[in-house]
């Protein structure tokens, strides 16, 4: 019984020891590109799950309007299209360069989850991924108007597509105003 004990002990120091080396050395993989810790993904997922599972029966605290849908798709342009994208649109720099990858909500649509569980995604955030907590950002009312908008993805006013489908600052071509300041610029700066 002694050795049993003594063995279950130096067993669990090994392990620890393995653990501890594989980050303390630097084999455990810090960059956004690198591939996935054994296990990474589903022990992520498994911790996730199990959260969402009490989230989904979150019900909205009011009936989205035409003017809840306009505001969600302003909110998702300026703070979520940098990483999930926008209808029709490329994916941009940031969504590329994170580990693990933002989904292109417009592509495969959260259409399927219920509002209550993406309120509960943008207002905590997911740990060890990208994706942002808002409810120090946003108030609540903010958080629902964009859950609802992607809830009823398929349902919105065409309005409310057109204010998506614009493209963001960061893709579009330089305005007139920055092409002509830039040419200015060009022209007055001295010859050589
Ligand atoms: C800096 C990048 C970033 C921003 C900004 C961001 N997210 Fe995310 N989001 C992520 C990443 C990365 C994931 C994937 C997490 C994972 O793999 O579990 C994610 C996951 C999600 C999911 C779950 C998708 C699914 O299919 O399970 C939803 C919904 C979501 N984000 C909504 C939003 C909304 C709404 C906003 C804006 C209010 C937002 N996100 C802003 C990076 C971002």
């Amino acid at each position: 019984m002694g050795k049993f004990l003594l063995g279950i002990i130096v067993g669990i120091i090994l392990i620890a020891a393995v653990v501890f080396g594989y980050f303390y050395f630097g084999y455990a993989p810090v960059a956004t590109a690198a591939m996935p810790m054994p296990l990474e993904k589903k022990m992520a997922a498994w911790g996730l799950h199990a959260q969402l599972a009490k989230a989904a029966s979150l019900k909205p605290p009011f009936e989205p309007t035409e003017d809840d849908y306009h505001a969600g798709a302003l909110l998702y342009r300026e703070h979520c299209a940098a990483c999930h994208g926008l209808p029709g649109q490329q994916r941009t720099a940031i969504a590329k360069g994170e580990y693990p990858r933002p989904p292109q909500l417009y592509q495969h649509g959260v259409t399927d989850d219920p509002a209550g569980e993406t309120y509960w995604k943008v207002a905590n955030g997911i740990r060890m991924t990208g994706m942002p907590g808002f409810k120090n950002s946003l108030d609540d009312k903010q958080l629902w108007q964009v859950s609802l908008l992607l809830a009823n993805a398929d349902k919105v006013p065409a309005s409310v597509n057109d204010v998506l489908k614009r493209p963001l600052p960061m893709d579009a071509p330089p305005s007139s105003d920055t092409a002509a300041s830039a040419a200015s610029n060009t022209a007055s700066k001295p010859a050589r």
